[in-house]
């Protein structure tokens, strides 16, 4: 797009995500409008400040004493507004120093590389029994038959819900996250309340009976002598559920998606599974599943010439950061071999970086191992445009999406 496309697309409003992230119009704004201030029906002065260039996101992430998270770095989709009612104020992630930096602490001791490592054993029976499941048909829809069970199941691994509750909090955590257009505000209320009242319950077990699971470690470690209290685990519980399923699953989904429409990198890959960790950070680059995150200035700071006031938001906008051709040679193409690799999907630096990181790419390797070495013939069964995305204006993935293949090999 060399001029303006015109209707603008409007980048809080969650339909402009119904065909995919507006690649082209983030081009147009890296190379004419790289610190752009548009219009926001709820922010002061009805303004949004947007930074698309990969030096400003990492600017403005890196920079937490000017840009807080505080009151929350969800982008206000103009319809539910962001007053705080939905409890997103409360979360890890819309916390600043010092309140962040000694939340974190504690948190961190149960996201140790070796309590991550340990997880590897048992993703890899999950993951097989996963496809053993589909071993006698020759279709499903990749998401809700196969992207999603992984991370939700990943997560109830690491905090310690019991495998007959599963099926109840999978279904609390699709209602409640699921940005599913179908689920009544009501019905989303209530299992959010219910999920919630489950994460007590189980705070209060673990009180009496603690064990090795991260509900344990977080009820009982100390940082400074400060410990958590049972509300901040039970809202932290919450977060994971969020950050952890439906991020890795959009990874997982469109990036089986991109590995099929370049049957090229493919088959590289195919040919060479020690290119996994590269590829990883890839397809990440490439599908980018959290599309950015707000910051609020707390002084007047100026980027690109202009000055961002104090209390005025700033988008960072990860996907366009990450086909920057400033930072990246041949950004709009897969290149599974892509090494220096500095791509902001898990956030661009400074506090926040994405916690679950490691776990998000230990998952993303063993499952795209798996499926590119058990499925034969795998093929999307449709036109991939024809399919509804998330409905969401903050995570970019498939609602659904048909595939089907001519056989599943035994799992090695
Ligand atoms: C492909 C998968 C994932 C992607 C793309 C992703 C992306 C992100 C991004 C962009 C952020 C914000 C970073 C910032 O503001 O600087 C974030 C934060 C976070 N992520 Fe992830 N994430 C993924 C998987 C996970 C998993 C598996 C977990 C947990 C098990 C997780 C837990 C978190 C938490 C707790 C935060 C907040 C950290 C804080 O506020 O200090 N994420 N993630």
């Amino acid at each position: 797009m060399t001029s303006l496309e015109t209707p603008v697309p409007l980048l809080h409003a969650a339909g402009t995500y119904d065909h995919g992230v507006p690649y082209e119009y983030y081009r147009w704004l890296r190379d004419n409008d790289p610190v752009a201030c548009l219009d926001h029906p709820s922010y002061p002065g009805e303004k949004l400040w947007v930074v698309t260039r990969h030096a400003d996101v990492q600017r403005v992430s890196r920079d937490a004493a000017s840009f807080r998270n505080a009151p929350d770095p969800f982008l206000d989709d103009g319809v539910m507004m962001n007053d705080g009612s939905a409890g997103t104020s409360e979360l890890m992630i819309s916390l600043d120093a010092p309140d962040h930096m000694k939340l974190r602490k504690i948190i961190n001791k149960g996201f140790t590389p070796r309590r991550v490592a340990d997880l590897s054993e048992r993703l890899r029976e999950r993951t097989d029994a996963i496809i053993d499941g589909l071993a006698d048909r020759n279709s499903c829809d990749l998401v809700h038959d196969l992207a999603l069970w992984l991370p939700l199941h990943v997560i109830a691994d690491m905090v310690g819900v019991p495998e007959e509750d599963r099926a109840q909090v999978f279904e609390w955590t699709e209602k409640t996250f699921g940005f599913d257009a179908s689920v009544t505000p009501e019905e989303r209320s209530t299992a959010t309340m219910e999920m919630f009242m489950y994460a007590d319950a189980m705070c209060v077990e673990r009180e009496k009976n603690p064990s090795n699971d991260l509900m344990s470690v977080l009820l009982h470690a100390e940082v400074d002598g400060e410990q958590l209290t049972r509300f901040q685990i039970e809202v932290f519980f919450m977060l994971l559920q969020n950050a952890g399923s439906e991020t890795t699953r959009n990874l997982i989904t469109t990036g089986t998606l991109a590995l099929l429409e370049h049957p090229d990198q493919k088959q590289l890959l195919e040919n060479d599974f020690d290119l996994l960790p590269t590829a990883i950070e890839e397809l990440l680059r490439f599908t980018t599943p959290v599309i950015h995150f707000t910051r609020t200035a707390s002084v007047d700071v100026e980027i690109g010439g202009k000055t961002i006031k104090a209390g005025e938001r700033v988008l960072m906008v990860y996907a366009a950061a990450n086909r920057d051709e400033r930072a990246f040679a041949n950004p709009d193409s897969l290149d599974v071999r892509r090494d220096p690799n500095e791509h902001v999907a898990f956030g661009a630096g400074g506090p926040h970086f994405c916690l679950g990181a490691n776990l998000a790419r230990l998952e993303g390797r063993i499952m795209f191992e798996q499926i590119l070495s058990r499925f034969e013939g795998l093929r999307v069964d449709g036109d991939p445009a024809d399919f509804p995305r998330v409905y969401s204006n903050l995570i970019d993935g498939f609602a659904e999406l048909p595939i089907t293949w001519d056989r599943i090999a035994p799992a090695k």
